[in-house]
């Protein structure tokens, strides 16, 4: 029997649509195919720096805020980049980001940060940008399987 592989999913979202992706990601990670992986989800507020141990690949979502990941985002990077420096190295890791406009800077706040933790981002993030688009969800539950499925397969 294959040995089972953790993958922790941590989202903000304040108006709705980042919780909509991550419902999706979520969807796709337990795609009833997959079957040796376990999927825990958190609220950003709420994650903590155990999770992120527990896991052996992690999908982050946010909303960008003032060109930056949401609060709850970096408060939970804040708390758990101490605690995992050094024990998390070569994880995999995916992110979603909802934007209005942009989303560039979610992105690389995130990105700067978890290069301190030399983790590895192994698919583009996906974005949805502008007038929020159901259609895109897609995308969202596609990013859940591939990296649940990868870690399944012992590639993450
Ligand atoms: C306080 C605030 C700041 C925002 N700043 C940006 C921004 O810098 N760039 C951008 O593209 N969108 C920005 N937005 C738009 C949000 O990214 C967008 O409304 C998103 O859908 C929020 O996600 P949510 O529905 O999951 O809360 C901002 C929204 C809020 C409320």
């Amino acid at each position: 029997m294959a040995a089972r592989r953790n993958l922790l999913i941590v989202f903000h979202s304040q108006s709705g649509s980042t919780q909509s992706m991550a419902d999706a990601v979520v969807r796709g990670a337990r795609h009833s195919d997959i079957e040796d992986v376990d999927v825990r989800v958190r609220d950003a507020l709420g994650a903590t720096a155990d999770d992120l141990l527990w896991a052996d690949a992690f999908i982050l979502g946010t909303p960008e805020n003032f060109g930056y990941m949401s609060g709850a985002m970096k408060y939970f990077l804040d708390r758990a980049y101490y605690p995992c420096e050094g024990k998390v190295s070569g994880k995999a890791y995916a992110l979603f980001v909802r934007a209005g406009n942009d989303g560039s800077g979610a992105v690389s706040s995130i990105h700067r940060i978890l290069t301190g933790l030399a983790v590895k981002q192994v698919q583009e993030p996906v974005l949805i940008v502008g007038e929020f688009d159901e259609s895109s969800l897609a995308e969202c539950e596609a990013l859940g399987m591939i990296i649940a499925a990868g870690l399944e397969a012992g590639i993450y």
